[in-house]
């Protein structure tokens, strides 16, 4: 029986690790119940641990009304802890074979239609779901270390799942305050993480070529880029470097160079196709926002960001930038500028 998204009240976590931690300490602090369990000997002292180093940020997140940590319940079992779940979060290590038979498991000993996410960070659910009675409602739900800070979930289902049930999980996880990107195939490494694994290998390839150290490597980052993509995205961000002329203008003018020995990823053919795709996708993603405004919103966010991390000149003098306190940094930029549940504080 599986419970509408919003009327869940009961969260089983398996596995209780660095990111089955994180996803109870989440869990808690939105105010459900969460039973959780891990076989390791030492695993309820690590993650009371765990939730005790995680409670403060939280608490300045804010805590969902009745939220408490007392509603953790270490179950004996793997079938305790899912006799009576409304919905299973798996978070055991990154072994297929130990992630086959584990989801089988969890299907034998969960509720008929409750929906059982994992959290893997690269296993597709097809090969994840071979030995369960029920595949279909098996489905990824891919976190950001720590889940309780990072808002974003890839959701996606392998060739198995019911398309009900990677909606559901979609809803779920709205209403458990996450941010959702519901994916419609599966694709290795999800989104972000692919986006991800491209800048860690330029970051490795330079590294091994002695052509920039680890320090340049993460400064070029912080003090660069990375300030804009804590509110605004790559794509975005790229066409405003096209000026008045947006991502168009920025493709004619340094499309050319995609094709210069810069990246040793090899390129994409930039064809008509890709281009419009590019400049339809920005327009979109804009969402009637016109250049000007989205020059506005960066520069502002970026103001945000250095105050936030204490690097606006003065602030910290002024006493006004809490630095290392825990605290989310930046949060997710809105267009309405308020803030959404579980994100921001
Ligand atoms: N660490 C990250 O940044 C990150 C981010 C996103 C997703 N993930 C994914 O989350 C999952 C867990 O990774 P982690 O980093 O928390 O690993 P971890 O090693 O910190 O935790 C794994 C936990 O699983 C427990 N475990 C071992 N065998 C088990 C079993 N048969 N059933 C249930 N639990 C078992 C271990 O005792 C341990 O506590 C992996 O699938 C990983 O790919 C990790």
């Amino acid at each position: 029986m599986r419970t509408a998204p919003h009327g869940i009240r009961r969260v089983t976590c398996i596995g209780a690790g660095v990111i089955g931690g994180g996803w109870v300490a989440h869990f808690l602090a939105r105010g459900y119940d969460v039973t959780a369990w891990d076989p390791a000997p030492d695993a309820p002292e690590k993650l009371r641990r765990l939730v005790d180093a995680a409670w403060p940020a939280l608490i300045q997140l804010g805590l969902a009304e009745g939220a408490s940590k007392d509603r953790l319940t270490l179950a004996p079992t793997l079938e305790a802890a899912c006799a009576d779940a409304q919905f299973v979060q798996e978070s055991a290590p990154e072994k297929l074979e130990l992630k086959r038979s584990l989801l089988a498991r969890l299907d034998a000993a969960t509720p008929e239609g409750v929906v059982i996410a994992s959290s893997t960070s690269g296993y597709p659910m097809t090969d994840m779901q071979t030995e369960a009675a029920d595949p279909s409602r098996l489905l990824v739900g891919h976190p950001f270390n720590p889940p309780y800070l990072i808002p974003l979930v890839e959701v996606v289902g392998g060739e198995r799942t019911d398309g009900a049930a990677v909606e559901w999980a979609s809803r779920f996880y709205e209403a458990a305050g996450k941010s959702v990107i519901t994916m419609d195939r599966e694709l290795p490494g999800f989104i972000a993480n692919r986006l991800q694994e491209a800048l860690w290998r330029e970051a490795l390839h330079m590294v091994a070529n002695g052509e920039a150290t680890v320090k340049e490597i993460d400064d070029s980052i912080t003090e660069g880029p990375g300030l804009r993509w804590a509110f605004m995205g790559p794509c975005l961000t790229f066409a405003l470097a096209g000026g008045e002329g947006g991502m168009g203008h920025m493709l004619d003018h340094f499309g050319p160079s995609l094709k210069s020995p810069w990246t040793r990823l090899e390129a994409p053919e930039l064809d008509r196709e890709l281009r419009d795709a590019m400049v339809a996708g920005c327009e979109e993603a804009a969402d009637g926002r016109t250049i000007a405004d989205l020059v506005a919103e960066r520069d502002q966010g970026v103001i945000d960001v250095l105050r936030a991390t204490g690097r606006l000149p003065g602030a910290a003098a002024r006493g006004s930038a809490p630095q290392n306190s825990g605290a989310p940094r930046g949060g997710n930029a809105r267009r309405d500028g308020s803030a959404r549940q579980g994100d921001s504080a």
